[in-house]
């Protein structure tokens, strides 16, 4: 080795291996205020963390993210998780001191994003680090934060592919991290029902697994299949194991179980659930099917049973029914659909169908909780308490916004992350489109054309991940990061900059996300354009 060379090599064994790094940090989403001041507070395994009952899930957090010891008879500083009147219950006051960090909240909500914060101004190496914390300079300084948006969404499609429950975890913490607290978790699909019910176990037996898959994209020509056994499902255990893991980041989970459309699992499973009432498979390519569910007293008596199980699940107040892309083929020409319009008055197949969401917006009401619906759940007229989620563009949302309904935003041209984010050569294969980071950093979910009276029907938005072409978790970080990183800014960020120096603070994020073996894209150095 040269002398230079053991230099830059003692340099960065000194980097690695020193205990005592100083740092300046990045923070995303961007907080609202942030005012330095003198000193700094040492943190170190003599650092004591002080929080009761109603903190305790980021103080737990905090505990282990830190590896410090819980017993400490002698502390150098403190950690102080309080209780403030603070106006946004999600909100929160990062007080950074010489002696003390103090963490004002009114709710643990606001304390776990705090601790979120805090761990950005520590060094990225501790993001897993199994070593006890020994000694770092966190600079003294007061932040002020609270969040833009209350609904803070990110979906998964766990049907067209399906991930371990491991990966499922990853992905919640990677949401929490960034202060996202909401996962749309999309169960059932033509391709396979991936949640377990126990009052009707060909869902699971039959329904979960498909033949066989598409293999390429599905405009290839000739048309080409792998023959292989596809499937799998998540068990009521280990669904309740990833709702535990949700609630300890603050996160709820929103269920989906997708109806009148997207059914063919569930029809392969027990045939009696279509018009035709003809045995059919689970699908093996991708679109849009024509065997939905009949509007028979049958098919409700059925999906009453498996919502009772789906609710029983999930503590949240909040059941995605679906209601997108439900051709009407089939209940033209069935003679009991055809009754149903006839005995209820109903004009036409698209009054069926709100009848129908409408009938289940009833159910799932009078069980105290609410119902979310892809924006077709407009045609024929909105079930009465409907909160509607706007993916065909913004028209949805923003008829539904001045009907007086809350509104998630999820328009497909600037929050699909199943498109295409970059035109360079050697993309992974994906469904079509193009949504660029800077598409998605630059999105205000509140549309221009909403009066000020409207606009707080916007509750917040969503980034939807169908993963038809995503075979594997890997691809499907790839698909999400960096792109998640600009959303989480737009839903939680009044102090918004601008893209390029957004762009510095995301690049500097990577670190984190190396030692979170997190497989993002990066497309960040060359400006991508439309
Ligand atoms: C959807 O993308 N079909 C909601
Ligand atoms: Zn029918």
């Amino acid at each position: 080795m040269t002398h230079k060379k053991i230099i830059v090599f003692s340099l960065f064994l000194i980097f690695n291996l020193s205990c005592f790094v100083g740092f300046s940090s990045e923070i995303i989403p961007n907080p609202d205020s942030r005012i330095f001041t003198i000193g700094e507070f040492i943190l170190s395994n003599k650092t004591k963390i002080n929080y009761s009952d109603n903190f305790k899930i980021s103080g737990d957090f905090l505990k282990d993210f830190l590896k410090i010891e819980s017993k400490l008879d002698k502390y150098s500083n403190q950690i102080n998780f309080l209780n403030k009147d603070i106006n946004n219950e999600e909100g929160y006051i990062l007080e950074i001191l010489e002696k003390n960090i103090n963490i004002y909240s009114k709710t643990n909500k606001g304390a776990f994003y705090a601790v979120q914060t805090l761990r950005q101004l520590l060094p990225f190496q501790l993001e897993n680090d199994k070593s006890i914390v020994k000694e770092f300079k966190v600079p003294c300084q007061i932040i002020k934060d609270s969040p833009k948006f209350k609904y803070r969404g990110m979906h998964l499609d766990v049907s067209r592919h399906m991930f371990s429950v491991d990966f499922i975890k990853k992905y919640i913490d990677a949401l929490a991290m960034l202060k996202f607290n909401t996962f749309h978790w999309h169960l059932t699909e033509d391709q396979g029902w991936r949640i377990e019910i126990k009052k009707y176990p060909k869902l699971n037996t039959i329904g979960s697994y498909r033949d066989s898959t598409l293999v390429g994209h599905y405009t290839d020509k000739p048309i080409r299949y792998d023959k292989k056994k596809y499937g799998g499902y998540y068990s009521q255990k280990e669904v309740k194991d990833i709702v535990a893991f949700a609630k300890s980041r603050e996160v709820l989970i929103i269920p989906e179980i997708e109806m009148p459309g997207h059914a063919q699992a569930a029809i392969a499973s027990y045939p009696f659930l279509s018009c035709e009432q003809k045995q059919i498979g689970v699908a093996s390519t991708w679109g849009v099917f024509k065997d939905i569910y009949c509007t028979r007293e049958s098919t409700f008596t059925f999906l009453e049973d498996v919502i009772d199980e789906v609710m029983d699940l999930f503590p949240g107040k909040y059941i995605h029914i679906g209601g997108d892309e439900a051709p009407k083929n089939r209940w033209k020409k069935c003679n009991d659909c055809q009754n149903l319009i006839k005995s209820e008055k109903l004009k036409d197949e698209h009054e069926l169908q709100s009848y129908f969401i409408t009938r289940m917006e009833k159910y799932i009401n009078s069980n105290g909780k609410k119902i979310i619906g892809w924006d077709e759940i407009l045609d024929g007229g909105l079930a009465p308490n409907a909160t509607v989620m706007s993916w065909r563009g913004e028209s949805g949302g923003i008829k539904a916004a001045q009907m007086g309904h809350e509104v998630i935003m999820s328009p497909n041209a600037n929050l699909y992350f199943d498109h295409y984010q970059s035109k360079k050569e050697g993309e992974p294969i994906a469904i079509g489109g193009f949504t660029p980071i800077e598409e998605v950093y630059n999105y205000n979910p509140i549309p221009k054309e909403l009066d000020e009276n409207d606009k707080k029907y916007i509750i917040g938005a969503q980034a939807n991940v169908w993963t038809e072409y995503m075979n594997t978790s890997d691809h499907v970080e790839y698909m999400v990061f960096p792109r998640i990183l600009a959303l989480s800014e737009v839903l939680w960020s009044s102090n918004r900059t601008n893209f390029i120096e957004f762009k510095s603070r995301a690049k500097k994020y990577f670190k984190r996300l190396d030692k979170l073996d997190v497989n993002y894209s990066n497309h960040l150095e060359k400006e991508e354009t439309k």
